[in-house]
């Protein structure tokens, strides 16, 4: 989709479809009074006689006698008072563009920041950010195409294009991120396993001047992985370790580590799944597409700081050669694990992530991104992501990047209790906590904790919130919505990218 901007008064559309925004209270908003002028008032007299609610994000489609749009797409702005925020103007944007693209080929936006009461006229490039991750579909294995989604092009009648612009330019590249990240996460594991996802990695970044390395079976045997390895070892397809490397700053600044979860394909193994719902987790690797797509906005915005991707890539399947429940395994720490159930695979590969990143690049702080555990559903639902962290400087910052972009986290605790909770009779520890021990998805944090020395660190168990069942998102469609990009790039920007 293209979006570009225009000025209010020199460009009025010429066919497709004109925005326009009315408040609650019936009143049509500064700029849909302008329009209406030069649409000899049926704005106001199609709000009239439709008793249009102006509620938040419904919309009414006005079709004009006689041009010069084809329609009018009026949208409720909710109270007359309410000033939007940028995530506001983007859950704007997305409802724009789910009202028009059934109808038209071209929209034309005439919402301005004095509309919505936003102190920057640049802020209208939100609506075009909500409207472009909206429009994202992944309909590659689709012989016929989605024909509903008629459009092409959105038009900001912005007050200041330039702003807007500059604004977009560099939303646009989020969103870049975003859809790879959604890509990656919806292709079938017949097409996504360790071995393409790591040339994924190496085809979508090194062109961008990211530095690349990849490290095989091999090599990871080497390093003393063998909690990773064991994972790998029932599957014909390989592991691989990826390690992405934005260099935006000096070299004696150290990196801030971003460690994704990414198992292409999670049967269980032996601790085999039920088979309803089992294709679902060909989604488990959305913790390292996640850091995937994070580096691509990242080095496509040249963010002045050193950013670290490690994607930790296997599959996790049953066969003769499979690991077994009752297995031991020795961590690249040192540390023992006894595996009482394969399924509980995330953390024995993130254990090893983990360790090697911070042992080989001290990095300023590491945040690893995990679909890790179904009990995190059961707690949070599908509307929040669990933040897990030994740092409160560091949970607060991604707290509040989390209330900037919309993409919600949700506090747990660490505490002894879970801890103990995974001792071994024996091991070091076990892979899974103790049947008097409940709340799993804090025990899989507290495992990931025996791996991470003093570093700041959060764990962000995804498993909820990396796809969605139903078209109620705002952002974003039924399948992947590529959670934790934006929410992490805000963050980065925010907080060191300045
Ligand atoms: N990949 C799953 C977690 C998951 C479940 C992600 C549902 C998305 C949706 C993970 O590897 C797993 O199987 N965890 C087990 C852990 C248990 C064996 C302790 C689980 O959650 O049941
Ligand atoms: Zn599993
Ligand atoms: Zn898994």
């Amino acid at each position: 989709m293209v979006m570009e901007t225009a000025s209010f008064v020199d460009k009025l559309p010429d066919g497709g479809c004109l925005a326009v925004g009315v408040y609650a209270d019936g009143t049509l908003s500064p700029s849909a009074v302008a329009a209406d002028e030069k649409f000899g008032g049926i704005i106001a007299k199609g709000v009239k006689k439709h008793a249009f609610s102006g509620k938040l994000s419904e919309s009414l489609c006005l079709t004009p006698p006689d041009g010069p749009v084809d329609h009018v797409l009026v949208v409720g702005l909710g109270d007359v008072a309410k000033q939007f925020t940028e995530f506001d103007l983007e859950k704007l944007g997305a409802s724009i563009w789910a009202a028009a693209a059934p109808l038209d080929n071209a929209i034309a936006v005439a919402i301005a920041a004095a509309d919505v009461h936003h102190p920057d006229n640049g802020a209208v490039s939100h609506i075009g950010f909500g409207a472009l991750l909206r429009s994202w579909d992944f309909d590659k294995y689709k012989s016929k195409k989605n024909e509903k989604n008629k459009l092409r092009s959105i038009t900001l009648l912005a007050s200041d294009c330039a702003a807007a612009e500059n604004g977009f330019a560099e939303l646009q590249k989020i969103a870049a991120g975003v859809f790879l990240t959604r890509s990656v996460v919806s292709e079938p594991a017949n097409v996504i396993y360790p071995e393409s996802l790591a040339e994924t990695a190496l085809q979508e970044l090194l062109p961008l001047g990211v530095f690349v390395e990849i490290l095989d079976q091999r090599q990871m045997k080497d390093l003393g992985m063998n909690a990773l390895l064991g994972v790998a070892q029932g599957s014909v397809n390989e592991p691989r370790l990826v390690i992405l490397r934005w260099n935006g700053a000096d070299d004696s600044q150290q990196p801030i580590a971003f460690v994704g979860k990414g198992v292409t394909f999670d049967s269980g193994g032996i601790s085999l799944k039920p088979g309803e719902g089992m294709h679902e987790m060909r989604c488990d690797m959305a913790g390292s597409g996640t850091v995937l797509g994070l580096l691509k906005a990242v080095a496509l915005n040249k963010l002045p700081v050193n950013v670290l991707g490690i994607m930790a890539l296997v599959e996790n399947m049953p066969s003769g050669a499979a690991q077994r429940p009752g297995d031991v395994v020795k961590s690249i720490s040192g540390q023992t694990i006894e595996v009482l159930n394969t399924d509980a695979e995330g953390r024995l590969i993130l254990a090893d992530a983990l360790w090697y990143t911070q042992d080989r690049f001290s990095p300023r702080m590491m945040i690893d991104l995990a679909t890790l555990t179904g009990a995190i559903i059961v707690a949070l639902g599908h509307e929040f992501a669990g933040l897990f962290s030994n740092d409160d400087d560091l949970a607060d910052k991604i707290a509040k990047s989390s209330v900037r972009t919309g993409e919600k986290v949700w506090r747990m605790p660490l505490t002894e209790h879970f801890d103990k909770g995974i001792d071994s009779e024996v091991a070091d520890m076990q892979n899974i906590g103790k049947a008097n021990v409940r709340g799993g998805s804090i025990t899989a944090a507290q495992f990931l904790k025996r791996f991470v020395n003093n570093v700041p660190w959060a764990h962000l168990d995804i498993a909820g919130v990396e796809s969605s069942s139903s078209d109620d998102l705002f952002l974003c469609a039924k399948g992947a919505t590529g959670f934790g990009v934006h929410l992490l790039y805000d963050f980065l920007r925010e907080n060191y990218g300045k």
